[in-house]
């Protein structure tokens, strides 16, 4: 996704009407050459909700994200943004949309502030409009002591920080983040969490992507789970793990994977091996503790379903039934 520069200064405020979705997806697609991108896509996300599309990598999410915001036309369906058909009014609905794309495209030689009030020009804001609120800006990414260094000085992590303040320059209704908090080392990941939470908080929409499954865990309300363009899931995230994985989990990690999980065929409903780590799938965890527990160079850990399963479940992890 590329910047805001060709908004019109002067178009009215556009925000979608009370019972439309602020999102809409209908029967979207998207082909490159012989290669479809996006297949059959349809969702839509209601104001005020935090939405969050996952997949794997190349699974058409950042392709999604750029149609929403007209910088990629689609090949069929419809496209709504607060109210606004996309991509012919693409430039009329962005004035109320923020946008974080996936690989920051900050100017370098400009200054933290600079690049502030560079972007806030783009709305059409004049420069005590920036000026008063970049303070705030720079607290939401806790950059006050960097507001005069260049960003070619920042590391990967503030860089990522100021790309989500300047999301924020023209106080947007919707926010469209393609993984918001990718290169955030944790503690920054909380603070992000804490942020985009409060901005939930005053009635502002999310539509995020990510491939931490904590973070849709945390922050969506529903999901959508994309597979090379197809949605293969579609709800919020504790119905999902109920749906699709709906027992507990029993990770154990030892040397060879593959003799576990014959051994313990008979007493496990479903399995699943990944790397070094067997999954279980248990209703019933006696069994599988029993023949586990004190054995040398295995380790396990038996905890309730999460994300991460339904998404491995879902896009794939080799699976013994
Ligand atoms: N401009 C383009 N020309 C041709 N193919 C493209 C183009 N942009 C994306 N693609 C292809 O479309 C598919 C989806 O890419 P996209 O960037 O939307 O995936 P993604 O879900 O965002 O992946 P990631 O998690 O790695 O960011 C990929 O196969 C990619 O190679
Ligand atoms: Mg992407």
């Amino acid at each position: 996704m590329s910047d805001a520069a060709v908004l019109p200064s002067n178009a009215t405020r556009t925000t979608a009407a009370p019972g439309n979705p602020a999102i809409e997806f209908i029967d979207v697609e998207k082909h490159y050459g012989d290669k479809t991108v996006v297949n059959g896509l349809s969702f839509h996300v209601q104001p005020g909700e935090c939405f969050g599309l996952l997949g794997p990598n190349g699974a058409g999410k950042t392709t999604t994200l750029k149609m929403l915001l007209g910088l990629t036309a689609p090949d069929a369906g419809t496209i709504r943004l607060v109210d606004e058909p996309i991509p012919s009014r693409a430039r009329y609905a962005r004035r109320r949309v923020g946008v974080v794309p996936q690989f920051d495209n900050l100017d370098p030689d400009f200054t933290v502030r600079e690049n502030l009030l560079v972007f806030g020009r783009y709305f059409g804001m004049s420069g005590s409009e920036i000026e008063a609120v970049v303070p705030s800006l720079l607290e939401f990414a806790r950059l006050e002591s960097k507001a005069n260094a260049r960003v070619g000085e920042l590391s990967g992590g503030m860089k990522r920080r100021l790309t989500l303040a300047r999301a924020l320059v023209n106080d947007p209704d919707v926010l469209v983040m393609d993984e918001p908090t990718t290169g955030l080392d944790p503690q920054a990941r909380h603070l992000i969490w804490e942020r985009l939470r409060s901005l939930l908080a005053r009635g502002k929409t999310i539509l995020l992507t990510t491939h931490f499954m904590e973070e849709a865990e945390r922050l969506c309300d529903r999901l959508c789970v994309i597979e090379e363009g197809r949605k293969v899931a579609e709800g919020k995230p504790d119905d999902l793990i109920q749906r699709v994985i709906g027992c507990d989990v029993i990770e154990i990690y030892g040397p060879d994977p593959q003799a576990l999980r014959d051994e313990l065929l008979p007493f496990v409903g479903r399995m699943e091996i990944s790397g070094e780590t067997l999954f279980c799938y248990v209703d019933d965890p006696a069994p599988v503790h029993q023949r586990v527990k004190g054995r040398p160079g295995v380790r396990y850990l038996h905890r309730p379903a999460n994300l991460e399963d339904v998404f491995l479940r879902l896009t794939g992890r080799e699976m013994v039934d």
